[in-house]
């Protein structure tokens, strides 16, 4: 990880246009897709981002080539994945344990080669994060799991059938999982209460793309067409817009005041923090592919519950968290997606919000102006959040294990800087003997 650390100046505003990138969690398995076809795909609007690396590296280890189309004068958010040469099934403890979403190419291999094995996974900051769901899931269409020495060996001893499988919850991995074994499964899928994430439309767009039979993604209830293993073909794809970095600077415009607009983003993908920043007093306008955010007036207090989608975004609820502390009132958060996902509340305490946390739910007590402060990003969500809370601080803050922030935002500090923030990455950080500061990951 980085030893960089973000120093932000305060008593600041977010003013202008700023484009967002192609989704993190949209690219991440549209990547993991491309294993079931053999040849080159294209996938576009992909985020240079360090858990893209990570994905091509996943990708490379499987025998795959993945390049990213960075001449000059063509464009960088292009990547090419020939998987013509994957002959390997295996995902090494060294990838996975770098990044979780590792495990969506869990689906793809067995879709392939109907065997895979992956490293199972190893907890989580923001709560347990089991893969029982996607075992399941895939389960129910034939697999066979067995764990060795810290392995998941994935195999398909009387084949790969569709199945009428019923997930437990709407997760978004085993969504994702399930759906890519099951568009090379023998037969009919129905997924039901199947995540409505738009990244599962996405992903199931690439996949019909590439010949798979898919319909309804987007809803509860997503019917799959199995095909043969050898009828997908390599496709060229478009990443849809990243909602969550585009909520992530909307926030920052309803902090300052703006008026801030965000391009490159269906509005649709974020109705209900659009509903919310209006109930906090914000303006909010919305075009085709872009939304504007202005205010005037004080924030107002709101109450949030975070939810599968249409419901609230869990990646947005530290985002909204600091919203409230700067909001005139006494505002309620409560977490339902993830079980431990308030470790921001402490570092926005350290900068002097009034946050009470009784299990699943906050009380954010608001109004009390914000100091700058030493913090640590406790996740990529938490990081930007605390950059956008240096920014309405009074004095200065430094942000240290940015190296989250990098998973998930591309060139934030550029796009925050051409919004007008002073804020910029330093570092390594000298402490105040004049020794390097090392960063050291809980
Ligand atoms: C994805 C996103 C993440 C987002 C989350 C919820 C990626 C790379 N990450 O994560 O940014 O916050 O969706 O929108 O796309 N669960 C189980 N068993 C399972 C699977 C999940 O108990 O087998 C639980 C999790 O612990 C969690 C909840 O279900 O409490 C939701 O998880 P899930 O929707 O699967 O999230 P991810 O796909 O991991």
């Amino acid at each position: 990880m980085t030893r960089e650390i973000i120093v932000v100046r305060g008593n600041n505003t977010l003013t202008g246009d700023v484009q967002i990138a192609g989704a993190k969690n949209s690219a991440l398995k549209l990547m993991a897709a491309a294993i079931l076809a053999q040849g080159e795909c294209v996938v576009r609007n992909v985020p240079d981002i360090s858990d893209i690396e990570v994905m091509s590296e996943v990708l490379e280890e499987l025998g795959a080539v993945v390049t990213r189309d960075n001449f000059v004068g063509r464009d960088e958010h292009t990547l090419t994945i020939d998987t013509a040469g994957v002959d390997s099934f295996e995902t090494p403890y060294e990838l996975v344990s770098k990044m979780r979403a590792s495990i969506s190419v869990l689906g793809p291999l067995i879709g392939r080669f109907g065997e895979a094995r992956v490293a199972m996974p190893g907890g989580c900051q923001i709560g347990a994060r089991k893969i029982d769901m996607h075992l399941k899931g895939l389960e129910a269409l034939g697999v066979e799991f067995e764990v060795e020495h810290g392995y998941l060996h994935a195999t398909t001893p009387r084949g790969l059938n569709g199945a009428h499988v019923v997930l437990g919850f709407p997760s978004v991995g085993a969504t994702e999982n399930t759906l890519m074994a099951a568009v090379a499964a023998k037969g009919e899928t129905i997924i039901e209460n199947a995540a409505c994430e738009p990244e599962i439309v996405d992903l199931a767009n690439m996949l019909v793309e590439m010949g798979a039979r898919v319909e309804d993604a987007g809803t509860s209830v997503i019917r799959v067409q199995g095909i043969g293993r050898d009828e997908f073909h390599p496709c060229d794809h478009t990443t849809c817009g990243d909602r969550i970095e585009a909520g992530t600077f909307l926030v920052g415009g309803a902090l300052t005041g703006g008026p801030l607009t965000v391009h490159g983003i269906d509005p649709s993908y974020l109705r209900m923090a659009i509903v919310k920043l209006r109930e906090m007093g914000c303006t909010v306008q919305e075009g085709d592919d872009y939304i504007t955010v202005s205010r005037e007036g004080e924030l107002r207090p709101v109450e949030i519950q975070t939810l599968p989608h249409p419901g609230f975004p869990t990646d947005l609820q530290a985002q909204f968290m600091l919203l409230a502390a700067c909001a005139d009132g006494t505002s309620i958060i409560t977490e339902n997606v993830f079980e431990n996902r308030f470790m921001f509340a402490a570092e926005l305490a350290r900068m002097g919000a009034n946050i009470v946390i009784e299990e699943h739910h906050s009380l954010v007590r608001g109004g009390r102006p914000l100091q700058g402060a030493p913090v640590s990003s406790t996740d990529l969500r938490a990081g930007a959040a605390l950059v956008l809370a240096g920014i309405v601080a009074e004095g200065e803050t430094h942000v240290y294990k940015i190296g989250h922030i990098d998973r998930g935002y591309e060139d934030y500090v550029g796009k925050l800087r051409s919004l007008g923030a002073d804020v910029s990455r330093e570092g390594p950080y000298l402490n105040h003997r004049g020794t390097v500061r090392v960063e050291t990951d809980a």
